[in-house]
This record gives structure tokens, C-alpha cells and sequence, in this order.
């Protein structure tokens, strides 16, 4: 990734109409929350989503919350039930995050859920992230605004210490309101489980070890059903191979040899493998720098034995 000039625009019209231009490009750009800055792109585009993890520097792939404008926006995205509608009546805009069901070609690139069939939900409060929405009219996948590994931004001092030269624009609106993450709750079936406590408290018990953060509990879902061969140059009889660059196979992650594009098409291409005739995956191999290596971290899960 080349460094950038990022730009740091106080929140207005302007910065609204020049944030929503550059998420329209694909861009990516850091914006105050109620809760934290996030680091927003639009949720359709699964590049865009890519540079996400890019800028954050993520050895790997977390599912993003993406945030909608209004509750008839998350009902086309996950399956809202009568639980969720009323947690969401009630607490949205605000600092409640909803895991439902992802609906059957709900309008979201499959890197935002890391492959998941659930997704993650809110609907923010601060203006900022309102008049975003607005201007965009599409669901913004946003992740704090940190490098991996440093804590969630709160002042956007905070965001360009941490990614200047990474992003081309932060939206400054001042200190956030709670400076603490949304509160996550997960609603795919049976109780509703606390996954993150956070501002609103629901009176529920933090569900397991902290559940999202501990990623091996997300892994098995999405690893796919079929045993998967790295670093391959070419396909065996019984295998699906899934190219990229200079080695074509039967799909490719990119035929270009950008790793954007194939971080994009990533879980798209292992979900299509999964309902081939032929019973196994290889993959050719993916150079292990910049977003690549969030690439390689995925697939060597993908392919450790036991699942
Ligand atoms: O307050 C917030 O929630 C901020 C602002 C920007 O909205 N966002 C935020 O995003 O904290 P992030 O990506 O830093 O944290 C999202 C958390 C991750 O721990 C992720 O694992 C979890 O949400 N998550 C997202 N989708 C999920 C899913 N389908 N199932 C379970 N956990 C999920
Ligand atoms: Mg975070």
C-alpha cells in the first residue's frame, strides 16, 4: 500500500459530501461514533472491505459490524425478529450492536462477515456517522479506527497517530460520547447472549469467554466442509483449485495478482469450491505481505486438520 496524505476535515456538509464521494470510490474513512471512531467503507463493495483490514494492518479476518440508517435498512440486511425488533425499537440509533441471521443475498460483501452467516447490526447515534449514512444510502461496514492491536480511538488525534498516511480522510467530530464500544448482542437462536458488554446494559451475563474476541469460536464456522491444500501450482483430479496470479485454476482470487481484490473474493470463492462435484480445495499460493498475510492466516486455518 502506498502512504497517503490523510486529510483531517472538521464534521460539516463539506466533510460529509467529501467523505461520502471518497466511500463511493471504494475509499475508506475514519468517523466519530457515539462509542469510538470507526473506520468506515461501504458494505456492498468487498474491496472496499479489504482495504479495512488493509489500513488496520489485521493479521486476520474479524467479521465488521456495519452500520444501517434506520431500522427498515438492517430489516433487508438480517432476519429481525420479534426480540430483535424490540431491542432495536428501543435502543437504536444508539450503542446496541444486533448478531442475526444474515439474510439469503442481503446486499453486503461476504468479507464483512468473514464468511459467517450472521451479521453483525447497528444503528449509530452521533450525527456524523448518521449524515454518512444518509449521504451514502448504503450500509457502512466500520471496525474502530486503530491499527491492530492498539485500543479503540476516541479523539481523532487519536485515529491519525494510529493511521495517518493509511486512510485518506478523518471526519473530526470531537471527543466521542462513551468512548467505549457498542454493547454486542447476539440473537441467532435461542437466548440472547451478551457477546461484548459495552454502555447499554441489558442485564445480561457476558456469554462464554468473551466469545468475539476469542476468535476459535468463530473459526469453526467458517471454515469450509472440505479438506483444502495450500500453496498449490496445480490441480489434482479429485480437487477444486482456486487460482491466483500466474496460476489460473478453475476460480481465481484474482488474476491480476492484487491481493485487495482477492482478500475481496476470498470467502466467495471457498464457499463456491464447497459446492463443487470434486471433494477437495487447493489454493495456489498467496505471497504472505500487506493484507496477504490476513490471507494466508485464514486459509492455514481453513486447512488445519480436524475440521
Ligand atoms: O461501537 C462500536 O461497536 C464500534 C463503532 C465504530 O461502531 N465498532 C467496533 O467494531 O467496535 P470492531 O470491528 O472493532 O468490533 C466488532 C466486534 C468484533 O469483536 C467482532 O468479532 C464482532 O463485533 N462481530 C462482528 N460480526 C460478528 C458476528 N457475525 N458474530 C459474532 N461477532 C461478531
Ligand atoms: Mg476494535
Amino acid at each position: 500500500m502506498s502512504a497517503q496524505n490523510t486529510r483531517v476535515l472538521p464534521y460539516g456538509p463539506e466533510a460529509i459530501a467529501e467523505a461520502a464521494r471518497l466511500i463511493g470510490e471504494g475509499q475508506i474513512v475514519a468517523v466519530p461514533t457515539e462509542t469510538v471512531y470507526g473506520l468506515a467503507a461501504d458494505a456492498t463493495n468487498g474491496e472496499a472491505v479489504a482495504r479495512i483490514y488493509e489500513a488496520k494492518g489485521r493479521p486476520s479476518f474479524n467479521p465488521l459490524i456495519v452500520h444501517v440508517k434506520d431500522i427498515g435498512q438492517a430489516r433487508g440486511i438480517g432476519r429481525m425478529e420479534d426480540a430483535a425488533e424490540a431491542l432495536a425499537r428501543r435502543y437504536w440509533p444508539g450503542p446496541l450492536t444486533l448478531v442475526l441471521p444474515l439474510l439469503d443475498g442481503a446486499p453486503v460483501a461476504a468479507l464483512v462477515t468473514a464468511g459467517l452467516p450472521t451479521i453483525a447490526l447497528r444503528m449509530p447515534a452521533h450525527p456524523a456517522m448518521r449524515d454518512l449514512l444518509e449521504a451514502v444510502g448504503r450500509p457502512l461496514a466500520a471496525p474502530s479506527a486503530n491499527a491492530s492491536g492498539a485500543i479503540s480511538p476516541t479523539r481523532a488525534d487519536h485515529v491519525l497517530s494510529s493511521l495517518s498516511g493509511r486512510i485518506p480522510l478523518i471526519l473530526d467530530g470531537g471527543p466521542t460520547e462513551h468512548g467505549l464500544e457498542s454493547t454486542i448482542v447476539a440473537l441467532t437462536g435461542g437466548a440472547p447472549r451478551l457477546l461484548r458488554p459495552g454502555p447499554i446494559d441489558l442485564g445480561l451475563a457476558p456469554s462464554g469467554s468473551g466469545a468475539i474476541e476469542a476468535p476459535g469460536q468463530l473459526e469453526r464456522h467458517y471454515a469450509p466442509a472440505r479438506p483444502l491444500r495450500l500453496n498449490a501450482l496445480e490441480a489434482q483430479v479429485d480437487e477444486w483449485l482456486i487460482g491466483f496470479g500466474a496460476v489460473p485454476g478453475d476460480s481465481t482470487l484474482s488474476a491480476s495478482g492484487d491481493l485487495i481484490e482477492a482478500a475481496a473474493k476470498l470467502f466467495e470463492m471457498l464457499h463456491e469450491a464447497g459446492r463443487q462435484d470434486r471433494p477437495r480445495i487447493a489454493v495456489a499460493p498467496i505471497p504472505d505481505q500487506g493484507i496477504g498475510a490476513a490471507i494466508n492466516d485464514r486459509l492455514s486455518r481453513a486447512a488445519a486438520p480436524g475440521r
